[in-house]
């Protein structure tokens, strides 16, 4: 643990709760193994009443913090909040991650769709050229889709049990990457058929989550193949009903733990300018899920 002194730079988590969350022993790991005088620490903001948020945001600059991550519920709630967006907060209209910048303005930033692109990476698995399949299109569909596409998959097509809501998905990230071909489909139609040309296919809904463990996003009867990797975002359990059918199916299966690590690790070196130590903060995640 970081020994706090006058100098100590902080940063911390807005959510509510936050109390489970994994974050503030993730990034002060990473800040006593590198030995930087920095300290992260909750930040709990309730969402009644609702001029909390922004009373938060600011009181990041008021109080000198160099900035901060955002989780559920506020990662929508805190943006009209900050001086300006990165193109990835824009597009995917979330931010996880705030900077207080030099000159004081307060900027919002994404990195949920470089951090799975990132953990895709450490997979072997590389979206450029490839067809995808993605599941649900509520928050965490936004990020993926964004992520995909700026790192070059070629077709997305996204599944969702609210059609209209993949639809919208599908019609706005298209018109911000004209190069890959974007679309929408109802969770109820069968899949047998575009599943055999997809390469990839990831999970965002929180069907198979605890505690609805015996949900599964996809067709029982449908089976995933060698060449295919699925992705889980669900890390609760790390073992869903979807990654143990990919397994059997013969397929690359791959927990959303590391998406998790990895948009801990660029928010950490937007934040500090120094290159985290990932599987530090992989070692300390893991040991936590392994204690609980
Ligand atoms: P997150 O921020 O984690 O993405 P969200 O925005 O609430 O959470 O989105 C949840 C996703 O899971 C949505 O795609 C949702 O489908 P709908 O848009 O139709 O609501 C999907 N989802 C949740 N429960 C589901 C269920 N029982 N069956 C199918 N899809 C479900």
């Amino acid at each position: 643990m970081t020994t706090i002194s006058g100098k100590t730079n902080l940063v911390g988590l807005i959510g509510w709760p936050v109390s489970h969350s994994v974050s503030p022993p993730m990034h002060n790991a990473a800040f006593a193994a590198l030995g930087l005088d920095w300290c992260y620490v909750p930040l709990p903001v309730p969402i009644e009443p609702a001029d909390r948020i922004g009373e938060a945001v600011r009181g990041l600059r008021a109080l000198g913090l160099r900035g901060a991550n955002v989780t559920v519920p506020h990662k929508q709630a805190v943006m009209p909040h900050l001086d300006w967006l990165t193109p990835a907060a824009q597009a995917i209209g979330a931010v996880n991650t705030i900077r207080v910048e030099p000159d004081g303005a307060l900027s919002g930033d994404n990195t949920d769709a470089p951090g799975f692109v990132a953990d895709l990476r450490e997979h072997g698995v590389d979206s450029s050229g490839k067809n995808v399949i993605v599941l649900g299109a509520g928050g965490s569909a936004r990020a993926i889709v964004y992520g995909l596409a700026a790192s070059g998959a070629r077709k997305i097509l996204i599944v969702n049990r609210t059609v209209d809501k993949a639809a919208s998905l599908a019609n706005q990230m298209q018109a911000l990457f004209p190069n890959c071909a974007i679309a929408a489909q109802p969770l109820a139609q069968p899949l047998a058929d575009v599943a055999e040309q997809t390469d990839l296919i990831i999970n965002t809904t929180s069907l198979g989550m605890t505690p609805d463990v015996a949900g599964l996003p996809w067709e029982p009867d449908v089976k995933f193949s060698a060449h295919q990797a699925v992705y889980d975002l669900v890390y609760n359990p790390p073992q869903t009903r979807l990654l143990q059918k990919a397994r059997v199916d013969g397929a690359q299966a791959i927990g959303g733990l590391g998406m998790l690590i990895w948009q801990g690790a660029i928010a950490f070196e937007r934040w500090t300018g120094v290159a985290a130590p990932v599987d530090l903060m992989r070692r300390t995640v893991t040991e936590i899920f392994a204690k609980r």
